[in-house]
């Protein structure tokens, strides 16, 4: 199976030059210069520069990627998509070595997403079937195949490797609003430790009774989560709790500014969800870590208009210095996760705890 040596990339829309630019850069480190262009709303094709050297891309750049939320190696594009019979040319223009263990009917975010959703569930099982019937279907294959509709017409085709992509099409995990969470940031949290943390990582961080300081909590989404995993959380914040949080006790709520409090004891975890500037944000990260407060952090940057990568790796190199002063090892992750909006999450593990380094 040869893959084009292109890619296709999924990004929050209005953040295409942020995914394209960190991706470029990336890339060209590792000796792959290239390009991306936007196909459509979040959604971008990245191609080798023209005379470069075909040579295998470094698809375990991945975790390292912030703003590219899915991708898949590209295939091969269909312009013309017969509309009375779209199932024989897109099997037709399978490579004949193809092997899949999965099909992603995938889309442009949004309505354009939308009004293709209906025909995409009408082809979705006749697809699988025709190319189990080209024995293309393989249960161990690592591969998963991407076909990303622009419309009726236009389809993108792509392959995506288990181990270096995410495992949700189009990098959007299934989550369900629990009915009595008192905000809709709870699956901001939710999809963090879901994305960000693999199962064994969950099982080790996330224990009930641990200690968890949640700074610019109200309504209380995020601290809800975790008093449902069984822990005890302090909300800082001068705002008010929801009477759903509150009820659940184990939490404490402090009207307070939440740059001016420290716990009395190191905690587990401190949560960050605060409307501030970036860079005051990391620097109190980097006080908390600087005075040993914490085991673990969940924080969210808040990004201005423009610069937005810039901003982010002044703010991570801010957060990176004092890590490197701690006395225990911390690795950190950072992703813009579907319900980020302006907005980016990072988690800081300790690394002990990580499955990167138990490897
Ligand atoms: C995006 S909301 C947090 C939502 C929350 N994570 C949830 O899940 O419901 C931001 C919160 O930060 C609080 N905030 C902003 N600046 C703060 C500060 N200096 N100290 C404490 N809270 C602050 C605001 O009052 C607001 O409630």
């Amino acid at each position: 199976m040869r893959p084009s040596s292109g890619l296709i990339i999924y990004c929050r829309p209005g953040f295409e030059p942020e995914a394209a630019t960190e991706l470029e850069q990336a890339l060209n480190h590792r000796d792959c210069p290239g390009a991306c262009l936007t196909v459509a709303p979040g959604r971008l094709l990245w191609q080798p520069r023209q005379g470069s050297q075909h040579k295998p891309l470094p698809l375990d750049l991945w975790p390292s990627l912030i703003f590219t939320r899915q991708w898949a190696l590209h295939v091969s594009s269909l312009e013309d998509l017969d509309t009375r019979d779209r199932i024989a040319p897109l099997l037709e223009s399978l490579p004949a070595d193809l092997s899949v263990h999965e099909l992603f009917l995938d889309t442009p975010d949004g309505n354009e997403g939308k009004s293709l959703s209906r025909l995409l569930k009408a082809l979705q099982s006749r697809l699988v079937q025709g190319i189990r019937e080209r024995g293309l279907w393989q249960a161990d294959s690592p591969w998963r195949l991407h076909l990303l509709f622009l419309s009726g017409q236009q389809v993108h085709i792509g392959i995506s490797h288990q181990q270096h992509a995410s495992p949700w099409s189009m990098g959007i995990p299934r989550l369900r609003m629990p009915s009595q969470a008192p905000s809709r940031s709870t699956l901001k949290l939710d999809e963090a430790l879901q994305v960000m943390l693999d199962e064994q990582e969950r099982q080790r961080l996330l224990r009930p009774g641990m200690r968890v300081v949640d700074l610019g909590a109200a309504p209380g989404g995020w601290t809800w989560h975790m008093l449902q995993r069984g822990m005890q959380v302090t909300a800082v914040d001068n705002g008010a709790l929801a009477p759903a949080v509150l009820q659940a006790g184990r939490v404490e709520h402090l009207r307070q500014d939440g740059f001016q409090y420290t716990p009395r004891k190191k905690v587990d975890w401190l949560l960050c969800d605060m409307v501030e500037k970036p860079q005051n944000i990391a620097r109190l990260v980097a006080r908390w870590l600087e005075q040993d407060l914490t085991r673990a952090v969940i924080f969210n940057l808040k990004l201005p208009m423009k610069r937005r990568l810039e901003e982010v790796r002044t703010c991570l190199d801010i957060v990176r210095a004092a890590m490197s002063r701690t006395d225990e090892g911390m690795e950190l992750r950072a992703r813009q996760l579907y319900h980020d909006r302006e907005e980016i999450t990072v988690m800081l593990l300790p690394e002990r705890m990580s499955s990167a380094s138990r490897h």
